[in-house]
């Protein structure tokens, strides 16, 4: 649940902030700023629906920068950390106590599992939550396979995009967010199953062909 509400002047820095972002985000694949919208619009509703008190300032901030570390980046490697040193540097020029820009800085840092640092805070696994949401679905595995090289194999798509899909369920930290959830990956386990059942027959039919000797 949220503590409090926005004040004028949280609104009017969330808001330059959100058109930063957009701006910042415009250009990127699968990760574009309707990613970082989905995931900041998850986090407010896990928020909402939890008992664990949360700061909405500091969540939203953090769940509107998440990403930024992708930005200028060709793989997604460390973006937590680059994106980390964005945010402080932003958040710095604007002002923004040493207390609160901690606290965002490291929802940034702790959102991704290639930061090698788990969320610990209320906040941080709401937002590595709304993230891991966002996964979810069809939107969510089309959106992953756009990230990366532009030449992937079929291995690489099936193992690293589809297998990896079906554990990110597993890895949400509030039963809201698992909630929330459900139906976008009850939709990622049957869109799995329709790729293998096909791929299956594609191997039959190949095993059965007959050629004109
Ligand atoms: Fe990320
Ligand atoms: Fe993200």
């Amino acid at each position: 649940m949220f503590t409090r509400n926005l004040d004028k002047e949280e609104i009017s820095i969330i808001q330059k902030i959100e058109m930063f972002i957009r701006d910042k985000h415009d250009k990127l694949q699968g990760h574009d700023y309707s990613h970082v919208l989905s995931v900041t619009q998850y986090a407010i509703e896990i928020a909402k629906r939890i008992p664990d008190p949360v700061d909405p300032f500091i969540l939203i901030c953090g769940a509107l920068f998440h990403d930024i570390g992708r930005v200028g980046t060709g793989t997604g490697r460390l973006h937590g950390l680059r994106g980390a040193t964005i945010t402080e540097e932003y958040l710095r020029a604007i002002g923004t106590k040493d207390e609160i820009r901690n606290q965002i800085v490291r929802i940034v840092v702790r959102h991704t599992e290639t930061s090698m640092l788990s969320p610990e805070t209320v906040a941080e696994k709401v937002v590595f939550d709304a993230d891991d949401l966002d996964r979810l679905g069809l939107m969510g595995m089309l959106r992953g396979m756009m990230v990366g090289d532009a030449d992937r194999s079929m291995d690489d798509i099936i193992e690293n995009r589809l297998e990896k899909r079906k554990k990110d369920y597993e890895k949400l930290h509030f039963q809201a967010s698992r909630d929330l959830g459900r139906e976008l990956y009850d939709e990622t386990l049957h869109l799995i199953d329709i790729i293998q059942k096909s791929l299956n027959q594609r191997c039959s039919e190949i095993s059965k062909l007959n050629l004109p000797v």
